[in-house]
């Protein structure tokens, strides 16, 4: 007779590397050190990864959300997954085994199962929703990948930032002539810059949000508008030469770019008139924030009577992109609240320091159960932000806890930050 046969199965996780964008949101979301990559393709560890799920609605193109029944023993070992151009079928062996498994022989060993919620997902680690609002519309996503890119031309290239400021940041208007490119004020596009690594691979796609509404830069026309920062600098202030925001920034009216996209399913716009948009940003965090004040704007004589609060951080009113069409937007439309940290003579203030100081009608829209929360920007702001809020909330007598709860499951509070 023989022995028994150990069958244990490993639901892998796996990042499908032709559609990954590389943004880094699922390695910083993973709050167990699961997720690593190197400069080929962003890689799950199978030993540590216990299917939490934290990382999968951030994911901007669904990259992340691939699984793989294997037999535990042939897991995926990262060399693997580093080298991988596109994620392997499902093995025969394995799918036979689980199959057998599922069939009663044995129970498979199921990530999804260590860690997760009735959804599998645990909304603990999830700081803000992985829902899109009720009433936004629904998006398109990964129209186009890697593999099969779409083309724009570039129809306008402007520096919106002080000539003497060292923050170049440009406004740039792409137009996608016959080829559709359906978008949601937002959804971001990944650019593929042109060129090659220094180990001779092409480019992977970068992301940007975009700063038009969904029917165009110019209402009408088949276009995006993206507001791109020329980085010289890395996060520590060291040297640096962003490949694709130079690229970018340097880019003549009639070039031709190779997009991808849409991406985003979730940091969507409510489409209820009566809704309130409380919008926190930093710099080029200002993009989705424009096309939403913009698509408000233009649907405004449609009957638009929610409120629209805005804070906003820059170093000095000169590095602030669309400081002049920002505070020419009648105040009756729009509360603008804005933060400078660098202005000689004057203290240090960030959005979280311009929110308390607002913090009774900060307050007044947390009451309502008609807000929607965005807040785009620097990393660093967020844990300034919620702690604001927090503060905020506290001080006028609602408990935050549930509070967060709710707007996490209802689809108000969305973060992005990098
Ligand atoms: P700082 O002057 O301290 O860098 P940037 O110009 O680098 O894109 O930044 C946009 C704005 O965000 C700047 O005013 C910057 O201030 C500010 N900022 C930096 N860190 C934080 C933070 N942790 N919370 C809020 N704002 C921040």
């Amino acid at each position: 007779m023989n022995a028994p046969v150990s069958i244990e199965i490993l639901k892998q996780h796996l990042i499908d590397p032709e559609i990954c964008i590389r943004c880094n949101t699922c390695e910083e979301t993973c709050p167990i050190d699961a997720i690593t990559h190197d400069d080929n393709n962003y890689v799950v560890k199978a030993d540590v990864c216990n299917g939490c799920m934290a990382c999968v609605p951030p994911c901007p193109t669904g990259a992340i959300d691939n699984w793989r029944s294997v037999l535990k023993a042939d897991a995926y070992a990262l060399d693997e997954q580093y080298a991988w151009d596109v994620l392997p079928e499902q093995g025969t062996a394995a799918a036979g085994v689980v199959q057998a498994a599922e069939s009663g022989a044995q129970p498979p060993v199921d990530a999804g199962d260590v860690a997760a919620g009735a959804d599998g997902l645990n909304v603990d680690l999830v700081r803000g929703s992985t829902v899109p609002p009720w009433s936004a519309a629904k998006p398109y996503v990964n129209l186009y990948t890697h593999n099969s890119p779409t083309r724009a031309t570039v129809v306008g290239n402007y520096r919106l930032t002080g000539a003497a400021t060292q923050s170049d940041i440009h406004h740039i208007v792409l137009d996608f002539g016959s080829m559709p490119f359906p978008v949601l004020e937002g959804q971001s596009i990944g650019i593929l810059p042109p060129g090659v690594t220094a180990d001779g691979r092409a480019h992977h796609a970068r992301q940007y949000s975009i700063a038009s509404p969904r029917d165009g830069e110019r209402p009408g026309y088949n276009n995006v508008s993206l507001t791109v920062k020329r980085v010289t600098e890395d996060h520590a202030g060291g040297a640096a030469n962003g490949v694709c925001s130079n690229y970018l920034c340097d880019l003549r009216k009639g070039d031709v770019v190779n997009v991808i996209g849409p991406f985003g399913g979730t940091f969507l716009m409510p489409n209820h008139p009566d809704s309130h948009l409380l919008m926190i940003c930093t710099g080029t965090g200002s993009a989705p924030m424009r096309a939403m004040t913009e698509y408000r704007r233009r649907r405004r004589l449609k009957g638009a009577t929610g409120k629209l609060m805005l804070f906003f951080g820059a170093r000095s009113q000169e590095e602030l992109p669309y400081f002049g069409p920002l505070t020419n937007l009648p105040k009756d439309f729009i509360d603008t609240n804005l933060a400078f940290s660098r202005v000689p003579g004057q203290p240090k203030r960030y959005v979280q320091d311009a929110m308390r100081q607002r913090a009774v009608d900060v307050a007044h829209l947390l009451g309502e159960s008609g807000t929607h929360i965005y807040v785009c920007g620097l990393k660093g702001m967020e844990d300034g932000v919620l702690q604001a809020l927090r503060e905020i909330a506290c001080g006028a007598g609602i408990e935050w806890e549930a509070l967060w709860a709710t707007l996490k499951r209802e689809g108000r509070l969305h973060l992005e930050t990098y």
